[in-house]
């Protein structure tokens, strides 16, 4: 399939909803976590195939160990899985990283997000981003200590703190910002994701869908909705002037 012309450079998705998709059918919630990774695998292949170049997945948040012991460990041993079957990604030209602090996990977690990098970095196809054990505010915290390190050590002046270097030491350092977010599942919120990054997003919520129901084609209607839009970036259009 050629690359299309029409499509925005980086799509975030929180994926939300896989709680209430395994309510409805007298499941067990980590069987809606099951499907929801699922969902998110054949929605990261489409992507690439359709030749986005940059998706970001908001697996496990900060927030995310609040819940219960057990829904905790069905999403890390779906992680687990997911990062085994990444060497597939290579062959498909994808790339993956991952952002959030990932020191928290365990040893053989943490060597296999890096194996998983290591193998795709030179893929050209769709970047494939996921955020795990990622909070907004806690990377702008990240990025500030980072900064206050480098002036103290003389490598960096306050004056030289602008808005793009700021950007460089966030986790998504030479990623381009978010041009669509989507969130699924009727919930109207950003959820602490990537903060700084969406600042000229377009949100498109939809309240129809639950993520594990969330298919090519609904990322297709959020598609048409984001070449609906008219983007300013707080100026005018040009209709307007
Ligand atoms: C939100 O649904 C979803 C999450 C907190 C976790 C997202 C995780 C996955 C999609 C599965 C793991 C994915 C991979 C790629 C390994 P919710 O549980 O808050 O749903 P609810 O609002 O209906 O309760």
């Amino acid at each position: 399939m050629a690359a299309r012309q029409d499509l925005p450079a980086h799509v975030g998705i929180i994926m939300d909803g896989n709680g209430r998709w395994a309510k409805k059918r007298g499941l067990p919630r980590k069987m809606g976590h099951r499907a929801g990774a699922d969902a998110f695998k054949k929605i990261a292949r489409y992507a690439n195939r359709i030749g986005l170049k940059y998706l970001t997945a908001y697996v496990f948040s900060t927030e995310n160990w609040k819940r219960p012991k057990d829904e905790v460990d069905s999403i890390l041993s779906l992680l687990r899985s997911y990062l085994d079957e990444m060497e597939n990604y290579r062959r498909e030209n994808i790339r993956v990283r991952f952002i959030g602090d990932r020191s928290v996990f365990d040893a053989g977690i943490q060597a296999k997000m890096a194996r998983a990098e290591e193998q795709s970095k030179d893929a050209t196809g769709l970047t494939l981003i996921l955020a795990i054990n990622y909070g907004g505010r806690a990377e702008i915290a990240h990025a500030a200590r980072q900064i206050a390190r480098a002036v103290q050590a003389g490598r960096l002046s306050p004056e030289a703190v602008t808005e793009e270097t700021f950007g460089d030491y966030l986790y998504t350092a030479g990623i381009p910002d978010v041009d669509l977010l989507i969130r699924p599942s009727g919930e109207y919120r950003l959820s602490n994701f990537l903060l700084w990054q969406t600042a000229y997003a377009e949100y498109v919520f939809m309240s129809g869908v639950l993520w594990p129901d969330f298919k090519p084609e609904t990322l297709e209607e959020a598609l048409r909705e984001y070449r609906s839009r008219s983007r300013r970036f707080g100026g005018l259009s040009a209709s307007d002037s």
